[in-house]
């Protein structure tokens, strides 16, 4: 089979470091299909990898194809695959790195189908953030009706989802995101939106049960400080918050996995209108690097998709 193209990490860096170079086709192994790519979720996991800002929790082989979800068209069966068949339309995290790739060998295990109300592009924007979200509100943050949450990056693609599933649960929802995404933010449920490019959120906000830190740094060591005394922070950004935890406070940190159904579970409630998912951006693989610097300097609201097929 011809070289497919991809976008290859050849060093740690700026964006320059990122090339979409061809590469020789993967193979499905052993409970592998291989995915046609037709759609890809840009996060903010790709520039801190392509920086090596999270070469500790996350050491790379370089060089490497970065792309951490996608959604496309099953083209091959591996040995022992039994549910899916070539031509299903899939989505996916792939639960290590190489989604940014025409051809991309995945777990089975790791795959639901799209919905056929869905398309490629708006697949590929759910499979991470709208199961992370869910999982660090409900599963770790174990949030309740009437409880008072502060979500810190309240715009980007976890932040989204993490509003609205609050708001459904009955909590009065704090956020904080950047003046210009306060009203996309207040529209998906939040009952108090912080303007963070404007405001410090330490004087207008105090006695929150759960905070969820989508942003880390400075942002979370702040976040104490606004924290009833029982309260949670619950962390996806700050894989280090356990050991800088003040003394009697409660700092957790949470690493997602796959999870295929609370994926189709989500992905039932786009499709009738119950969750909104955000795609403000579509990028060609030619642009892709630019992209991801973009979410590293710009962040727009929601998610970035590069889309491969016309
Ligand atoms: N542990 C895991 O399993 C896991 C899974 C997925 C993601 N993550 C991590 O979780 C974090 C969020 O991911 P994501 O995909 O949602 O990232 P994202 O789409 O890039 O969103 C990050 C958001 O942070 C906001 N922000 C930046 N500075 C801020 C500040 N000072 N105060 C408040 N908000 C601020 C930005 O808001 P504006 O747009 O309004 O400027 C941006 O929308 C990232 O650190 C990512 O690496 C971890």
């Amino acid at each position: 089979m011809n070289d497919i193209r991809a976008l290859v990490l050849t060093e740690y860096g700026g964006p320059d470091s990122l090339k979409v170079s061809p590469v020789a086709p993967p193979v499905a192994g052993a409970g592998q299909v291989l995915v046609r790519v037709h759609a890809a979720g840009v996060n903010g996991l790709d520039w801190k990898l392509r920086e090596g800002y999270v070469r500790d929790a996350f050491p790379l082989q370089l060089p490497t194809i970065l792309g951490i979800e996608l959604a496309g068209v099953v083209e091959a069966v591996g040995a022992g695959v039994t549910r899916l068949r070539t031509g299903d339309r899939v989505m996916g995290p792939l639960g290590g790195l190489g989604a940014y790739a025409d051809l991309v060998a995945v777990n089975e295990a790791n795959l639901s189908p799209v919905p056929d109300a869905l398309d490629f592009v708006q697949a590929a924007a759910l499979p991470l953030a709208s199961v992370a979200a869910w999982k660090s509100l409900h599963l770790a943050g174990e949030i309740r009706s009437g409880q008072r949450i502060l979500i810190q990056g309240a715009a980007g693609g976890l932040g989204g989802f993490a509003v609205q599933y609050a708001h459904q649960a009955g909590a009065v929802v704090y956020a904080t995101a950047r003046d210009s995404h306060s009203g996309y933010v207040r529209g998906l449920g939040a009952d108090h939106v912080i303007a963070y490019d404007k405001e410090q959120f330490e004087n207008l906000v105090s006695d929150i049960d759960l905070v969820l830190d989508y942003t880390g740094g400075d942002v979370l060591s702040r976040s104490w400080a606004v924290l009833a005394e029982n309260g949670t922070i619950v962390s996806t950004a700050s894989p280090d918050i356990a050991a800088n935890t003040p003394v009697g406070r409660r700092g957790l940190w949470f690493q997602n996995t796959p999870d295929t159904a609370r994926l189709q579970a989500i992905a039932d409630d786009v499709v009738h209108g119950r969750l909104q998912s955000e795609v403000s951006a579509v990028v060609r693989l030619d642009e892709l690097a630019a992209a991801i610097e973009r979410n590293r300097t710009h962040p727009q609201r929601g998610k970035t998709v590069v889309r491969f097929s016309d």
